[in-house]
């Protein structure tokens, strides 16, 4: 896709974005241009520090704008429930937040922290918000994954990765199954007839913090791009007419074909199930009967 740039996000005056992680990195721009084009805007961030000097920056560069602070800890299940309850609207979610390439650690929860934080907890906040998300006309959802999924493999039989962890194939879990859960809430929405988009975005090799404290680091400010680039993907998915539920926006708006793996509809479903499980966030409103 040529041409488009963040000034073809149309008007996005009365629709209400939630950006998780909107505090630094990606989520930052992606956050400023939502809130450039109109949209009110949340930024879902952990740290209320980190989160209110987010908004302050954001209103100064957008006068008027609507931006406000929700505390969010995707890596505590209590803390998704305790946001998601005090939201009143939402028509763009984007699942931005991630943790990456770090020591094993565990959630509040106990859940293996990438695939704890990355999906696990993007997956129990889109199901506490699906009937607000349900009841906003041409609502979306975008996860934001990477190319990084495809080194990933999910073993039912070791989900806390006490066995073996590894932080680049536990990063490429998550991704995996950012990827898998995009598609699977795709076909789920579909079924129950509801017009729900759910879109995936691969940000491209961005200078952030999650690739600072990384093997990458050694890339910063040379190969890597900046983070107003690796938001043009997930604007792109969150807001051009063009997109089609179920796609995978990728660097230079180009779509990706995600990996084998990550297009099985029998993983998507065993992975939905056990998350619906392990978090207890069922998403009713577009269960299969
Ligand atoms: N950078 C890349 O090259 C690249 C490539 C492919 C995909 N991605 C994906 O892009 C997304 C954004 O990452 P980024 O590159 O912008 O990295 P980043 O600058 O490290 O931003 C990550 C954001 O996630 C937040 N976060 C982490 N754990 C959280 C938790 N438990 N609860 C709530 N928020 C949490 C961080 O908050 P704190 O500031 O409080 O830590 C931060 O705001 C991630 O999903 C990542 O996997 C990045």
């Amino acid at each position: 896709m040529t041409g488009w740039t963040p000034d073809s996000i149309p008007d996005l005056t009365g629709r209400t974005a939630i950006v998780t992680g909107a505090n630094s990195g990606i989520g930052r721009p992606t956050a400023l241009e939502l809130a450039r084009h109109g949209a009110r805007v949340i930024v879902a961030a952990r740290s209320p520090e980190k989160g209110e000097a987010t908004v302050a920056d954001i209103l100064r560069a957008v006068p008027g704008g609507q931006v406000e602070y929700g505390r969010l800890d995707l890596a505590d299940l209590a803390s998704i429930r305790r946001f998601a309850e005090g939201v009143d609207q939402v028509d763009l979610l984007i699942n931005n937040a991630g943790i990456g390439l770090i020591s094993r650690q565990e959630t509040k929860d106990g859940f293996e922290m990438q695939f704890g934080t990355n999906h696990l907890g993007h997956f129990a906040l889109t199901g506490l918000l699906l009937p607000l998300l349900l009841a906003a006309p041409g609502a979306r959802v975008v996860t934001v994954s990477s190319d990084a999924h495809a080194w990933g493999k999910i073993d039912f039989d070791n989900l806390d990765l006490k066995r073996g962890y590894r932080r680049m194939s536990s990063y490429g879990r998550s991704k995996l199954a950012n990827l898998l859960f995009t598609l699977e809430l795709q076909r789920r929405a579909e079924k129950a007839g509801a017009a729900l988009t759910s879109v995936a975005s691969h940000p491209g090799a961005t200078a952030t913090n999650i690739v600072k404290i990384g093997p990458l680091q050694p890339l910063v400010g040379v190969f890597l791009q900046s983070a107003e680039a690796g938001a043009m993907p997930s604007l792109y998915a969150a807001t051009s007419p063009d997109i089609h539920g179920g796609e995978f926006v990728g660097p230079k708006l180009k779509l990706l074909t995600p990996s084998d793996a990550a297009r099985s509809e029998e993983l998507a479903r065993r992975l939905w199930d056990v998350s619906a499980e392990l978090t207890g966030v069922r998403f009713e409103e577009i269960a299969y009967s």
